[in-house]
Parts: C-alpha cells; structure tokens; sequence
C-alpha cells in the first residue's frame, strides 16, 4: 500500500486536500448505522465543535462504516447530517462524513476497506474499533426476571443470564482449500477456523488497524501527537471467561466476554516491553513511500487505548419494545442505587471513546499521570453517569488483575475509591499484576502469529 506522494492522496476530499493537515481531523468509527456507534459520531460532532468554538478553520471528518447497503448507509449518512444541522449551517459545513462499508467478518472486505481507505484519505487521526456483536441466542428468562427483580444492579452490570453459542466460526474466507483438491501439498493450504465474535469484536479490527497503521503515521513527524487507536470494551470483560489456550473462544460459552477481556489484555499491556516486539511488528515504521514521500519515518508509533460505553440500551441484545422499556427502567433505578456506569441511552455511553479520539494529548496524558507515577499504565476509560441529574463523566474503570490504571491493591485516588465495586472482586495484588502482563503478552503474541498466518491466506487466496 501506499505508492501515491501525498499530494495525490485525499482523493474524496476534493478541494479540501488544499486545507493544511493540521486543521483537519479524521476519526474513523465502525458499526456506525446503530446504538454506540451512530452516537459516537454525534458526539463526536457535538464535542468536537464544542472544544474547537474558536477556531472555525477547524474540520472534522468521520469517516464511518456499516456493513449496509448502499441506501442503509446513506440514511445514517442523513441521520448523521441532521445532527450536524442542529449546530447551524456554518458549523454543520466544518463536518465532512464518508460514508464506508465493511463486513469485519469478512478479511478480504476488511483489506479492501484499507486499501480505499489508503487511497482516499490523506491521514487518520483516530481509529475508534466500536462494531460488535454479543453471539448470544437469547435470554434464559426466568433466571433474568429473578435476577433482575432481586438483585438489579448487579444483574443489570455483569449480567450472567446471557446463553451463549459455543463454537461459531465466519463463513469460509477463501477458496483454498476447494482449489487445493488434488493438489500436493493440500494440508497447507486448508484454512483454519476463525471464531465469528472473535473475528467481529476483536481479529477484523486487529487486521483492519494493521493495514491502516500508514495512516495513523502519515503526516507526523517525530513531535506530533501519535495517531490513536480505541478499543470498545465492556465491563463484562472477565479473566474467568477467558481461556488463554482458546483466545478465540471457540469452546468458550462466554465468547462475548471472552472478546473483550482480549481487548483489554492487548490494550493495557500494548506499551509494556514484553509486548514491544510484537507490537513493533502490528504497527511497524513506514516506509518513506507510506510516509508521502517525506523522507524516514520518524512518526510516533500510534497509541493504544481501551473504553467502554458502561450500560446502554442498544439492540446488542435485541428485545421487543415494550422489553426495551423494562430494561431501561431497570437501568434507572440501578443508577439510582447507586450504579456509576448506567449510562443508559448511547449518547452518554459514547463519552469516553469520544473523549480519547477528540482531546488532546497533553489532556490524555495528565489524566494517566497518577497512575503512572505509582508504577501503573494505560487506564481503562469508561462512560459514566451521575445517580441523580445522570452527569456524564468520563472516568477509570477498575480491571480484575490490573486494578485501577495498572496500579493494584486500594484504589488512591479518591474518584476511584468512591466508585461502587463489582461484588466478590478481590482487590488485585502485585502476583495478579504480573500474571496479568503474561497473559497480555501472550495474547500478543499469538495475535500477530495468526495476523500473520491469515494475511499469506489472503494473498494466496488473491493470487489464484
Ligand atoms: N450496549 C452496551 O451497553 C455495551 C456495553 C459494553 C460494550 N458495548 C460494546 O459497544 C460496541 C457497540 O455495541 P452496541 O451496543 O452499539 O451494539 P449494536 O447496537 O448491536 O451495534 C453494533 C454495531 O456493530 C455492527 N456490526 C456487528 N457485526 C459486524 C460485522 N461483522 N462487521 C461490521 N459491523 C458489524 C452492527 O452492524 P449491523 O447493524 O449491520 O448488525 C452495528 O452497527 C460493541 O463493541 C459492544 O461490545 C456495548
């Protein structure tokens, strides 16, 4: 990827390549058409014009994805617009938005995507990795009605009335294996099975961030602010739904939770230097080629970082609307027990990814410093409400095996302390720390071996 001098690239921005890159932001959002996703982009919007009021030079585009037809998507296009509009005709014409497509399911569309993507923008400023499903089949009702009737916020929080399926894999993604009848040397050539949440929630858009790591780089150089990547997790992220010999969750009856307890290994041990080789090789130095023309890349590898909405209703899990209304007024009295993470309504969820795509570094990087003075790292960034005038805050979110921020034992800062813990979660300790790191770097590891294993799939497979 990446032959065209920079001057060339941009090529839907039209006249627009003319602005200067540093006015413009680019944001990319996946699984836009509906709940987290589509009110990301609004809230991207609303903040962005917010923190940038007086600069009207200022331009943002989103580029977005569904994996819905041509018309599906120009009606979120729509939706999306109308938002805009609500901030005037002035403010609504610094907001670009591209629509895109993609089934991250499908490996060879999520190349595609990247090449177009190569080809058609000018740079990425952020990467926010939303798209998702549960793989559930449905509720087992007795136990929720039980559950949430007598213990809701819990029940509402980590929710364990959920029935998953055990062993969904995508459909085939290549003809190999038909083409390679008869040949000699068939056992090669036979793909292996790729888990359909753990390809949806985590492999697509672990390749997909891969192809797109030029753009991430473009344009920067040694003292810019590194291009961000943003992982949509979920409090339901567990170490005891996670099997580190299973990482796609192939046996695992809680593949959902299992998906994002990967998140968040891979996102809170990325900057940890047990995982620098492999992460070196994931978003490796550009050539000057991918880097415009300009020379060696001295661009700042991009960051990782991880979010999650909280609890939102959303069609994640699909129920007939007058269940819609049960579970939202579940969600009210959870917060008003005393829940800080029922953000209830999409918009409020999409806080925290907004607010690490939008703000800037030095404001990131205050807002992990305690953590990191006390020997900790990456924080996971949640969405949540106040239990009353339901205020939205952006704040971290305590990780089993890693605490708050990477630093164990009693949270020390006093917004943490104040926060209502998961039951039964015992506080982590410096051994939980350390096999917390192992287990991250290990899925690093096995990450980048199956990267690297399905990419030479793909490009036989495009080759024949
Ligand atoms: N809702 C919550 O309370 C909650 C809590 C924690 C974490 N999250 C996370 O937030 C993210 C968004 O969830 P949501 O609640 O907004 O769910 P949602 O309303 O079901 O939206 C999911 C989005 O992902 C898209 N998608 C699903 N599979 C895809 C695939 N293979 N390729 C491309 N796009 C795909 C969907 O497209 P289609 O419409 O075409 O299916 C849809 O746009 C997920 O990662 C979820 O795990 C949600």
């Amino acid at each position: 990827m990446g032959e065209a001098p920079l001057a060339d690239r941009g090529r839907i921005f039209g006249n627009a390549t003319a602005e200067p890159l540093e006015t413009q932001t680019i944001v990319l959002v996946t699984g836009a058409n509906a709940g987290l996703g589509f009110a990301t982009c609004c809230r991207l919007i609303d903040d962005f014009l917010s923190l940038h009021r007086s600069s009207p030079e200022r331009r943002l585009t989103i580029v977005f994805t569904t994996r819905r037809s041509r018309q599906a998507s120009a009606a979120t296009e729509a939706q999306i617009r109308r938002h805009a509009d609500r901030h005037g005709a002035a403010a609504s014409s610094r907001i670009r938005l591209i629509a895109e497509t993609v089934d991250l399911q499908n490996l060879h569309a999520v190349r595609a995507l990247a090449r177009r993507l190569d080809r058609d923008l000018p740079k990425l400023d952020a990467i926010i990795l939303n798209a998702g499903i549960g793989g559930w089949d449905g509720l087992n009702w007795p136990l929720t009605i039980w559950k949430v009737l007598t213990d809701v916020v819990h029940a509402t929080t980590w929710p364990c009335y959920k029935i998953g399926t055990v062993g969904q894999v995508t459909a085939k993604q290549t003809n190999l294996a038909s083409r390679s009848k008869g040949a000699e040397k068939e056992e090669k050539r036979e793909e292996p099975p790729l888990g359909a949440v753990f390809c949806a929630n985590v492999f697509g858009h672990y390749l997909l961030t891969h192809l797109v790591n030029p753009l991430l780089r473009r344009g920067r150089t040694e003292s810019s602010e590194p291009g961000r990547i943003i992982w949509l997790s979920s409090l339901e992220a567990t170490p005891a739904f996670y099997d580190p010999d299973d990482i796609q969750g192939l046996r695992n009856e809680r593949s959902y939770e299992s998906s994002k307890q990967l998140t968040d290994l891979l996102a809170l041990t990325s900057d940890l230097p047990c995982a620098a080789p492999y992460v070196e090789r994931f978003l490796p130095e550009c050539s000057s080629a991918d880097n415009g023309g300009q020379g060696g890349d001295d661009s700042p590898r991009p960051a990782i970082y991880v979010t999650h909405p909280g609890i939102c209703g959303t069609s994640i899990v699909p129920l007939i609307l007058p269940l819609v209304y049960c579970m939202m007024a579940a969600f009210y009295l959870a917060r008003w027990l005393g829940s800080p993470w029922h953000t209830i309504y999409a918009y409020m969820g999409a806080a925290a990814p907004a607010w690490v795509a939008l703000s800037p570094q030095s404001t990131l990087d205050a807002a992990e410093a305690p953590y990191r003075a006390r020997g900790g790292g990456r924080v996971k960034w949640g969405s949540s409400a106040s239990r009353w005038l339901g205020t939205n805050r952006v704040i971290s979110t305590e990780v089993e095996g890693w605490g708050h921020g990477g630093v164990v034992g009693p949270p020390f800062l006093q917004n943490d302390a104040q926060l209502r813990r998961k039951r039964g979660l015992k506080l982590s300790t410096e051994e939980d720390r350390k096999q917390f790191e192992a287990l991250g770097c290990r899925a690093w590891r096995e990450m980048e071996e199956l990267r690297e294993q399905w990419e030479q799939l793909l490009d036989e497979d495009e080759r024949e």
